[in-house]
């Protein structure tokens, strides 16, 4: 029975190419929905930035996307729900999903008592993190790993160079020395480089990224709030980067494994 067709778009955003391991699944998951997806790659990486400029860039990217009309936005960036979710929720009239480092499953997960959570200084440094923390690792060891380079690693599509490997060795292997046995990536970038870590790290340390348990949890805020299209079409699709860089354009069509129109973004 068809009783909404609901085709209004969702929003989604990342300081840059990396919130595309997030659209995958929620267009896995959500094959129906009409999806907008802004790569602020011109502006990355937000990891280095200040708090109020990275509430600023979020601010004008969702007014951008409610001017196109969506139901609902999802903060594909660690960072950026770090530093705007709180703001975002405040002024924007729809539901806003955002993303945070996998601490509660990796707790419940991890065998030795240690996790390590790969993130950008921004992410690490940030009170969220903190509180969640507090509320779901008392009795876990959380080690955070600071990983400068990698966003632009992936900008690049460097997925598996030898200075990318280099990186990963310099942030991942001494953690492993202090027994982690279950690693969060907690920048929506790093799944991309999924391969390069497990290649590194070994087939025994887990490794946990966010994008699946988001589009779930969209999918239930839709479901709750009626919002879902419930349409039998395939759902659009629209892609914008604020860089016209070629790297950039030709990263997000590499990581989509499809050919692409990729919009300029003028904000
Ligand atoms: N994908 C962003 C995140 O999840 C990367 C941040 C950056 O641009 O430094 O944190």
């Amino acid at each position: 029975m068809i009783d909404n067709f609901n085709t209004q778009p969702i929003g989604v955003f990342d300081s840059g190419v990396g919130g595309l391991s997030v659209l995958q699944e929620i267009h896995k998951l959500l094959p129906h929905e009409n999806l907008i997806y802004i790569a602020d790659s011109k502006y990355a990486p937000y990891g280095e930035k200040s708090r109020d400029y990275i509430k600023q860039r979020s601010q004008k990217i969702a007014n951008f996307l409610l001017k196109k009309n969506i139901k609902t936005l999802v903060v594909a960036c660690n960072t950026a729900t770090a530093a705007a979710v709180d703001s975002l929720r405040q002024q924007l009239p729809i539901p806003i999903v955002g993303l945070e480092p996998a601490i509660k499953p990796a707790v419940k997960i991890s065998k030795t008592g240690v996790v390590g959570v790969l993130a950008t200084q921004q992410t690490l440094q940030s009170k969220r993190l903190t509180s969640l923390t507090i509320k779901h690792a008392l009795h876990t060891k959380v080690l955070a790993q600071p990983c400068p380079g990698l966003v632009e690693k992936v900008e690049a599509n460097h997925l598996d160079r030898y200075d990318t490997r280099q990186l990963i060795k310099q942030y991942t292997l001494p953690l492993l020395k202090q027994q982690v046995d279950t690693l969060i990536l907690g920048c929506t970038h790093y799944p991309f480089l999924n391969n390069t870590i497990r290649m590194i790290v070994g087939d025994d340390i887990k490794i946990l990224d966010t994008g699946k348990p988001v589009a779930l949890q969209l999918q239930r805020i839709l479901k709750r709030q009626q919002l879902l299209n419930l349409s039998s079409c395939a759902g659009r699709l629209h892609f914008y980067n604020s860089s016209q860089l070629h790297q950039h354009t030709q990263t997000m069509q590499q990581l989509w494994h499809q050919k692409i129109d990729i919009r300029l973004l003028l904000l």
